[in-house]
């Protein structure tokens, strides 16, 4: 088991480790008084994993209760948000009680926004399953719901008491899901680390989880410790996001944020290339890369129309977007630029 430690407004571990689960009740308990465990998941992973998380809660003297809500991004909203806030109400969850997030993203967010916002702020604990929780959502204490009008536009800088990652759980990953994620541990190569870089280049999807987790999630504590409320370097972690964004969009969302994000990286790579701000080798590098993972680096989608998608709230401000551009293996720059001139960016890409 590997251990990281964050230092933010509140500090934390991070618990990375095979059969971890086991031991969740008796790690919570470290962290928290003994009360009401009230564990939020969804219909994927609850019945994979419900079982054991709750044994081993109720054996360290926590009572348990669960709330399970349909799988996806979808179920992100409001409606769940107040579903499970009556469900704790209703329960008499007070505040010495804590919240347990068992699942990917969309549970770990959802989560973490009730619990920052519950009787104005309830300890939570961080369960990611999936390998894009692990290295990204669970840490850093960024919560959100989305709106109809937009992804992630309710939310809260709140961290949480604990992150326990179960690398055992990610064997039940579909296989397209846990690439998704490997696009992330990828971008924390171009941004910080080229040896994690060279490491992944050798070893493809069969990389060691437990310390290639670890190393993402002590480059991650690293950025919330420089830049915990998101004004600065943190926004480095939308490396591939603004072209991505676009892809997603205009393909309705039929195109995985994770698949999205790499096409976005390998897009700003090869306008990078291109401006001369990164050598061609570099940018041969990201592409080879990604494709070793099995993720797209290119789409069908014209550049007016990635354009207009990825961007059309801020033409109408005629604002500036802060691209993330690499200038070589392990350390990309943060460029505002005139919207107007982001098309250029996105042709040069294709
Ligand atoms: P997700 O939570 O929807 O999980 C993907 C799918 O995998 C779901 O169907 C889920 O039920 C299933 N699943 C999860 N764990 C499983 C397991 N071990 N075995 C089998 N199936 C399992 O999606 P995600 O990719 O984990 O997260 C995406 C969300 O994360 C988005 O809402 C995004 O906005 C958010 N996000 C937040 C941050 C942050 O800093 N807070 C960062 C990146 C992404
Ligand atoms: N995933 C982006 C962030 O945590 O800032």
């Amino acid at each position: 088991m590997k251990t990281v430690k964050v230092c933010a407004s509140k500090a934390y571990e991070v618990k990375i480790g095979a059969s971890l689960l086991n031991d969740l009740g008796a790690e919570v308990a470290a962290v928290t008084k003994i009360g009401t465990a009230a564990i939020i998941s969804d219909s994927n992973v609850w019945p994979l994993y419900g079982e054991v998380v709750k044994k081993s809660l109720k054996n360290a003297g926590f009572s348990v209760i669960s709330y399970v809500f349909p799988a996806g991004e979808s179920s992100k909203n409001a409606e769940t948000y107040l579903s499970v806030l009556n469900f704790l109400a209703e329960n008499h969850v007070n505040r010495a009680d804590c919240l347990i997030a068992l699942g990917g993203g969309v549970v770990g967010d959802l989560t973490g926004f009730v619990a920052a916002t519950y009787l104005r702020g309830i300890s939570y604990i961080q369960v990611p399953t999936t390998l894009l929780a692990a290295v990204d959502s669970s840490v850093g204490g960024k919560t959100a719901i989305d709106l109809d009008c937009g992804k992630n536009l309710v939310g809260a800088f709140y961290q949480p008491k604990l992150v326990l990652c179960d690398t055992d759980t990610l064997n039940t990953l579909p296989r397209d899901i846990f690439r998704d994620g490997c696009a992330e541990i990828i971008k924390y190569g171009i941004l910080y680390d080229e040896a994690l870089f060279a490491q992944l280049e050798a070893s493809g999807l069969a990389f060691d989880r437990e310390a290639v987790i670890a190393r993402c999630v002590e480059l991650k504590r690293d950025v919330v410790a420089e830049d915990e409320f998101d004004t600065g370097s943190r926004m480095k972690l939308n490396l591939g996001h603004t072209i991505g964004h676009g892809v997603e969009a205009s393909s309705h969302f039929t195109v995985s944020h994770g698949k999205a994000v790499a096409i976005g990286t390998a897009m700003i790579s090869r306008a990078a290339a291109k401006y001369g701000i990164c050598a061609q080798q570099t940018c041969d590098r990201v592409l080879d890369i990604l494709t070793r993972f099995e993720l797209p680096i290119s789409t069908n989608c014209n550049a007016q129309t990635l354009f207009d998608t990825a961007l059309s709230d801020k033409k109408r401000s005629g604002g500036i977007v802060n691209l993330i551009v690499p200038e070589k293996i392990g350390s990309c720059s943060i460029r505002p630029t005139p919207v107007d001139e982001v098309k250029a960016w996105i042709e040069a890409g294709l």
